[in-house]
């Protein structure tokens, strides 16, 4: 038995900045009304040659270095993306390629907004039974070139980016109270027309555009992360009350804020970058993960609890000691 330890983050964040503001030139909307509605200031945007590989790969070599590792290290790469470069290879293979990575094998998980969780879990478990050493876990997307952007009820919501964490297996008893400590995931495909994309290579041969019923899906949100949440805190035997730092998905500011308040949970323990970030779905909890870490809040030995929420509906939590 072993236990994954947190060794090092990255993330990637492509150069255009597009702002309320601007949005509002394009489609019927306003700085305020997205403001209110959602907490989002602004988001940034790939360039035209710029893929979810591309911020995959930058992201994934700023956290080996964070690390103090090589790819050589690395025996697996696990990506959470809804957005892939191509239908196949993986944007996984794709990305280890590119870091030079030869040993251990890499792979997609897709779990669109939850697929940071979904990823962190899966590669915990490969590391917990001895089958992996040393993994790559990363969230990218390019949800820009999924968006109709006459479409101002979804087009406002999100953006581009990517975040990279690395974990390390080590003997549980020499772990300590450090690692990954739970993860809880779940899904209920009933629910997959409150969020699609409507193309795909099976049934339309096209990309597709994302579509969305964001009132129901506001409202299945809080109280399925919340749930998620104290399974996870119930699965690793730690009380709610004792994590240092809640680091969300970042959808929206008033779906984190209520999952807070249902919880009971301290609001100044929150770490938020929707206001820069947009939701940017499987990387947003790297890039915030990240953001937190380099401005010195997320500090060793933190307890730090993750959640998501996404289409599917996918969502699931999980708690690590840094
Ligand atoms: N600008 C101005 N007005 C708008 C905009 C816009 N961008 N979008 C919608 N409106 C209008 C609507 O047309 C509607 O007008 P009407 O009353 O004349 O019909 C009015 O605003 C209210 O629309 P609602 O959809 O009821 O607004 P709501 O308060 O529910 O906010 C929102 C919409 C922000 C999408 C909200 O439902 C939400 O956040 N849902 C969660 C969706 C989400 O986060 N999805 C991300 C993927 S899943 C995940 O990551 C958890």
């Amino acid at each position: 038995p072993f236990r994954p330890l947190y060794r090092g983050c990255g993330a990637a964040l492509p150069d255009r900045i597009l702002t309320n503001a601007e949005l509002s030139t394009r489609v019927e909307t306003s700085d305020e009304w997205i403001r209110s509605r959602t907490g989002i200031q602004e988001r940034r945007l790939a360039g035209p040659e710029e893929t979810t590989a591309d911020l995959a790969e930058r992201a994934a070599q700023k956290a080996l270095s964070d690390a103090g590792m090589s790819a050589d290290d690395i025996d697996l790469l696990v990506l959470a993306t809804a957005t892939p470069d191509l239908t196949f290879p993986s944007t996984a293979t794709i990305v280890q390629g590119r870091l030079g990575m030869t040993k251990g094998a890499a792979f997609d998980v897709h779990a669109v907004c939850t697929g940071f969780v979904y990823a962190l879990a899966t590669a915990s478990n490969f590391l917990s039974c001895g089958q992996h050493r040393r993994a790559l876990v990363i969230g990218a997307e390019t949800f820009s070139r999924l968006l109709d952007w006459t479409d101002r009820t979804t087009c406002v919501l999100f953006g581009d980016g990517a975040g990279a964490m690395v974990l390390e297996a080590v003997p549980t008893e020499t772990a300590g109270d450090r690692g990954v400590l739970s993860t809880y995931l779940c899904s209920d495909g009933r629910l997959t027309d409150l969020l699609y994309v409507d193309g795909g290579p099976s049934r339309t041969g096209t990309v597709g555009h994302l579509r969305m019923q964001g009132n129901k899906v506001f409202k299945a949100a809080v109280i399925r992360i919340a749930d998620a949440m104290a399974k996870a805190a119930e699965r690793a035997d730690i009380p709610l009350t004792e994590i240092d730092w809640f680091v969300p998905h970042q959808a929206n500011e008033r779906i984190i804020g209520g999952v807070v308040d249902r919880l009971n949970l301290d609001r100044n323990r929150v770490v938020s970058t929707i206001a820069r970030h947009g939701n940017t779905s499987a990387a947003s909890i790297p890039l915030a993960f990240e953001t937190a870490r380099r401005d010195g809040r997320l500090k060793d030995g933190d307890l730090v609890a993750i959640e998501g929420m996404g289409g599917g509906l996918t969502w699931g939590a999980g708690l690590m000691r840094l």
